[in-house]
């Protein structure tokens, strides 16, 4: 009963064009897809732009029903026709469906890929979206949700996840880079002894992720303190500057402090 209350009421409320009510309604609302998450559409900056106005018919019932479920699902190729976004967003009054993915799917930006030992990897859409369109990663190579694809570079280099194209002919290989997707050099400010450089691309040519992480270090710049006592000691990058395995630490300080 009350449920029927408040449709009558809001409906009463769309037939008047109004600047009291526009802070009422819910600023956000979502509209769910089923293959690239949901897109935010925001009431307020809507209703304060001049070729919208504070004047809910603009868009209820005639473009979308206040009663949601009453709205079908809508593709893009609807919209790109003039429905529901699109009756704006044609590139004339508004920026156009067809361009601009970002933009409405916010959530399509850079994106970090936590992994349990290697630390994050990156993923920026920005770039992938100038030659891919969504359809050709999701639903089928990723589930659009972050950390709900996990896998591994074995599972990669045999075709699965970023390997389905990075592999070596359609773009660099899994097998190859890691540094394009990892990791690169490591540079640290130390004011009283010089800046220290660490070549991460140069010990991964050496050594596996796994020598290093997550026993010796965490893969988090800075979140491991090392001081030179412990790396006389045998800890951190003193495990291999050793004087035997690696020049040691004790020793020629300056290839690794840049005075
Ligand atoms: C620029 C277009 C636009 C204007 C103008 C607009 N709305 Fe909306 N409204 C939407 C969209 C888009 C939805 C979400 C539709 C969906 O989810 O299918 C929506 C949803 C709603 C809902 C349902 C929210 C929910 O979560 O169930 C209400 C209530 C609503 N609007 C009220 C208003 C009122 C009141 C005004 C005027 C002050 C207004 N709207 C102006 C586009 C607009
Ligand atoms: C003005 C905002 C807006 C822009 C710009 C936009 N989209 Fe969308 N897109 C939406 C909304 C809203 C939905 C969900 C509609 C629904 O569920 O009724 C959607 C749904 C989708 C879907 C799922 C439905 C389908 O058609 O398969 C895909 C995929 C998609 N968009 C891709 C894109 C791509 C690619 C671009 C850029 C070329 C883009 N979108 C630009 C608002 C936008
Ligand atoms: C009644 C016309 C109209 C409709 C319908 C409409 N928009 Fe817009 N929208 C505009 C105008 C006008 C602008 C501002 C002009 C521009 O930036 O090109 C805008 C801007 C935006 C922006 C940028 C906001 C910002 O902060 O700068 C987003 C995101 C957006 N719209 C999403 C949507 C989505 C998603 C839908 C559909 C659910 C939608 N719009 C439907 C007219 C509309
Ligand atoms: C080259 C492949 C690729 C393309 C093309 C692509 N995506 Fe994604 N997308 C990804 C990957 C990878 C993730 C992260 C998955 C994970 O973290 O497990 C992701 C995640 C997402 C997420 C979830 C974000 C979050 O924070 O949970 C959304 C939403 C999304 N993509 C939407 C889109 C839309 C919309 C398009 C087209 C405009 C698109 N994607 C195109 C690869 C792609
Ligand atoms: C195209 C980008 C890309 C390249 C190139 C790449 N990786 Fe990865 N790697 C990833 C992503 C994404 C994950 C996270 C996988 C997940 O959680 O689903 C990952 C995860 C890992 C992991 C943790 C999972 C596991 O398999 O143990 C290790 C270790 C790793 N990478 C090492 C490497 C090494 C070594 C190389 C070079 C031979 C390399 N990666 C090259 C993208 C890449
Ligand atoms: C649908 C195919 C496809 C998928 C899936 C894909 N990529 Fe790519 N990626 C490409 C292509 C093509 C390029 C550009 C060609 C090249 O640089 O070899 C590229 C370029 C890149 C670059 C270089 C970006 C730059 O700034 O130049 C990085 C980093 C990258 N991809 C990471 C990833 C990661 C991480 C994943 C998985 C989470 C992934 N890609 C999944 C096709 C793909
Ligand atoms: C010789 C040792 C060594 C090897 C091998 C190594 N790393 Fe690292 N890694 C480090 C050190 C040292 C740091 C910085 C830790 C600190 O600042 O406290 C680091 C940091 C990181 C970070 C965090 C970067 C940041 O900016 O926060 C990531 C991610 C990472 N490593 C991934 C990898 C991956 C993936 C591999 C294998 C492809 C790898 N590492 C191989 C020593 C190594
Ligand atoms: C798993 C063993 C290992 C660890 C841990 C390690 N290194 Fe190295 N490092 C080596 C080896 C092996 C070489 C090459 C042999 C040599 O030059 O003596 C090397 C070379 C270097 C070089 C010279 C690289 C070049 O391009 O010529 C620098 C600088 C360096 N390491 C800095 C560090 C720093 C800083 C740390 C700690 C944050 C560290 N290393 C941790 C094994 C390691
Ligand atoms: C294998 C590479 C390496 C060599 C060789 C090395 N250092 Fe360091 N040093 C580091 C790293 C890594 C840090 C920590 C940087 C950070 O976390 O900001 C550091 C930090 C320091 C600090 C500040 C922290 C502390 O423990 O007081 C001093 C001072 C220092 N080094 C002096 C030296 C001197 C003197 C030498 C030569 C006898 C030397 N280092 C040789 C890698 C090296």
């Amino acid at each position: 009963m009350t449920r029927r209350w408040m449709i009558l009421v809001i409906l009463l409320l769309v037939a008047l064009p109004s600047v009291l009510y526009a802070r009422w309604i819910k600023d956000k609302v979502y509209l769910e897809t089923e293959s690239v998450g949901k897109v935010e559409f925001s009431h307020y900056t809507h209703l304060e732009m001049e070729s919208v106005g504070k004047n809910c018919p603009t868009c209820h019932n005639s473009i979308f029903h206040i009663v949601t479920k009453k709205n079908p699902v809508f593709t893009m190729a609807d919209m790109e026709a003039g429905k529901a976004c699109g009756a704006c967003h044609n590139g004339t009054q508004a920026f156009s469906v067809a361009g601009d993915c970002a933009t409405c799917h916010t959530a399509a930006g850079d994106i970090a890929i936590q992994t349990e030992n290697v630390g994050k990897v990156a993923f920026s859409h920005d770039v992938h979206l100038g030659m891919f369109g969504c359809n050709e990663c999701h639903p089928d190579i990723f589930k659009a949700q972050n950390n709900s694809n996990h896998t591994s570079m074995k599972a990669m280099a045999d075709g699965a996840s970023c390997g389905a194209c990075h592999d070596g002919s359609t773009a660099f290989s899994v097998k190859d880079d890691c540094t394009a997707c990892h990791a690169g050099d490591i540079e640290y400010a130390n004011a009283d002894a010089g800046n220290v450089n660490f070549p991460h691309k140069a010990h991964i040519g050496m050594f596996g992720c796994d020598e290093c992480h997550s026993d010796l270090f965490k893969p988090q710049k800075g979140g491991n303190k090392m001081t030179m006592e412990a790396m006389e000691k045998g800890e951190f990058c003193g495990a291999c500057h050793d004087g035997s395995s690696a020049f040691g630490v004790a020793e020629d300080c300056e290839t690794c402090h840049k005075m």
